[in-house]
């Protein structure tokens, strides 16, 4: 999978550019999902029908509807056709001060509203440095444990491990370094789901660019990419996705 968040970039005209440009791309080799500000959704889901590409939200309240100002609820991204929704992405956590309690509420809710979360967690350089990063990690996922069905929960979800300190800087994540951290997350939540569903998705994130993905999806633990500044880049991202289906 690969998948593009856009944050607060793009326009209507790069949802026309990114069409002509991944139409090369079908869904039995790879899962291409794109992430627009909400503004944009109703343009793709106009040109992306009858094409393999899907798109999602980079975030969705944790109510269903009421009296919320400025919120927009899962279900309603579920009609306009969304397939998947970005929930806890780090810059929501530290600008937006989002805690793992109020994430872990948005996956419930996206779930009961057939969206799939891509959960995203990670730690800063300087809990790196301090060796915290199991620590961190692992609370940021012990708020999803913590939910009521969290095997069904578990079952639903895509992760995205993003290092902060890789994100937006340029500074990749060694493949070495993503690899041991991904292939711990995956012990982690083995203990918390029976065997059958141990497949769960490991998405790759920080400074992901064209020269970089091949040596990071050669690693068993990696799944694909959530990429953030070379998804605006229809070049670049359409380079992505084919080192991430050749690499599979
Ligand atoms: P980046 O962003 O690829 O620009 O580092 C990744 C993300 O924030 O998801």
């Amino acid at each position: 999978m690969v998948a593009g968040n856009w944050k607060m970039h793009g326009s209507y005209e790069l949802v026309g550019v990114m069409r002509e440009s991944l139409n090369c791309f079908s869904n039995d080799e790879i899962d291409i999902v794109l992430f627009p500000p909400f503004l944009y959704l109703p343009e793709m889901a106009k040109q992306f029908q009858n094409s393999s590409l899907t798109y999602g939200a980079q975030n969705c309240a944790n109510h269903l509807q009421g009296a919320y100002t400025g919120e927009v609820s899962a279900l309603m991204l579920a009609e306009i056709g969304c397939r998947y929704v970005i929930l806890g992405h780090s810059e929501r956590r530290a600008i937006y001060h989002e805690t793992d309690t109020f994430i872990a509420e948005k996956v419930k809710m996206a779930i009961s509203c057939d969206l799939i979360p891509i959960l995203c967690i990670g730690e800063t350089g300087e809990e790196r440095e301090a060796n915290q990063t199991d620590r961190v990690l692992q609370e940021q996922l012990q708020a999803i444990i913590s939910l009521p069905e969290s095997e069904k929960v578990l079952s639903k979800l895509v992760i995205a491990y993003e290092p902060i300190w890789a994100i937006g800087t340029g500074k990749t994540a060694t493949p070495k370094l993503a690899q041991e951290t991904h292939s711990q997350i995956r012990q982690f939540l083995a203990q918390y789901l029976p065997k059958e569903q141990q497949s769960i998705r490991l998405l790759y994130g920080g400074s992901v660019k064209a020269d970089n993905a091949a040596k990071l999806i050669a690693m068993p633990d990696i799944d694909g990419f959530l990429v953030g500044g070379a998804s605006l880049d229809s070049t670049q991202f359409v380079s992505i996705c084919q080192a991430a289906i050749e690499g599979r």
